[in-house]
């Protein structure tokens, strides 16, 4: 039996920051109801034409490669998680495959918005466990800038949503006392639309009664999300999910070194810090400079987490996330 270890860690985020203020010019809103409800204090956006969803994955893939001291002909699989790929199809997999000139392994493509990140280290883990690959590339990057409704109508959404991606180079190791520990996966398809981009889906025929096709105003092209019963699930779920990793262990909330939390809303992140009794320096956030960024703000926050010389060997590191589906998971590691 093998474990697998995080080796290598990258992200990108672009260089274009957009501030509260900088949004308040463009849709009704404001830096203090911004922050107050969300923590967020700016995010970045790619500027057009100077990134993609598999670009900015691709620099985030490049550094976490470099650090894992492994080459790219040593990599077995590619887990891509977005929900906002290039194409509509093929997913970005298969572009990060070509892009980095790896040799012709797999690709996979991971369809979990918030919670992505933490299905494609699950995934990657269950491949390497078995023994069936060494090394594997698992990403997370999101462009949801040139996707959001931009103006007063979205603004409960707009403000939230950032641009970026995270790396992270999954690698066989012989001891199972370090590593990822379990991963735990959770879904509730019953309030799927709660959170949702309906077009442009197969499924979108069905309710063209209701939307029209040829309407530019038509909101189905703009994600949508039920603010509210979104946050109470979240809350519901993130602490649900964190203590069945730490039981599947024998572990209690006080041996948790660092929870890096998907960075939904700060709030929420507040809420499971104090419900577990954690300290400030037991959970990472970031939501402030980066907004949510999807199935990215795990890999970035953890890798911002490693370069700050927050996770040691031996620390006890969790990962928890939900989000649209609705999808959460965790995973207990031990580093
Ligand atoms: O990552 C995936 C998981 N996502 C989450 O977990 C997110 C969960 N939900 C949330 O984080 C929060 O519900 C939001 C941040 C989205 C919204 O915060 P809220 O405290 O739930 O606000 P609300 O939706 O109840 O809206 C309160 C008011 C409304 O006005 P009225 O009806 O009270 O007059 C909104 O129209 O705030 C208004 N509002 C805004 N005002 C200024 C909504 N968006 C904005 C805005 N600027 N951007």
């Amino acid at each position: 039996m093998y474990n697998s270890k995080i080796k290598g860690l990258g992200y990108f985020v672009p260089d274009n920051v957009v501030t509260n203020d900088d949004l308040s010019k463009l849709m009704d809103t404001n830096d203090a109801w911004i922050q107050e409800r969300t923590g967020i204090k700016e995010r970045r956006h790619v500027i057009k034409g100077e990134d993609t969803t598999t670009s900015m994955g691709v620099k985030a893939a490049k550094i976490a490669i470099e650090r894992s001291g492994i080459s790219k002909d040593d990599i077995d699989f590619i887990v891509f998680a977005t929900l906002s790929p290039d194409y509509y199809f093929p997913g970005p997999g298969v572009l990060v495959q070509r892009d980095l000139g790896i040799k012709t392994v797999g690709a996979l493509d991971v369809r979990n918005q918030c919670s992505g990140f933490v299905y494609a280290i699950s995934v990657a883990d269950q491949y390497i466990k078995t023994g069936m690959y060494k090394n594997i590339l698992v990403i997370g990057s999101e462009l949801h800038s040139h996707g959001l409704d931009m103006t007063t109508r979205g603004r409960a959404v707009s403000v939230i949503f950032g641009d970026g991606a995270g790396a992270a180079v999954l690698s066989r190791s012989e001891s199972t006392d370090e590593g990822i520990l379990s991963t735990h996966l959770h879904s509730e398809g019953q309030h799927a639309e709660e959170l949702s981009l309906i077009a442009p889906g197969m499924g979108k025929r069905w309710v063209t009664d209701i939307i029209d096709d040829n309407d530019p105003n038509d909101e189905s092209y703009f994600p949508y999300m039920n603010g509210q019963f979104v946050f109470k699930n979240a809350v519901v779920r993130f602490s649900e999910v964190i203590m069945e990793g730490l039981a599947e262990n024998a572990l209690k909330p006080a041996d948790i070194d660092l929870l890096v939390p998907h960075q939904a809303n700060l709030r929420i992140s507040q809420f499971i810090q104090k419900k577990f009794g954690l300290k400030d320096e037991q959970v990472y956030n970031n939501i402030m400079s980066y907004g949510n960024t999807t199935a990215a703000s795990i890999p970035i926050a953890l890798t911002e987490a490693w370069e700050s010389g927050k996770v040691k060997s031996g620390d006890l590191v969790v990962l928890a996330a939900f989000g649209s589906g609705f999808t959460w998971g965790s995973v207990i590691i031990r580093w």
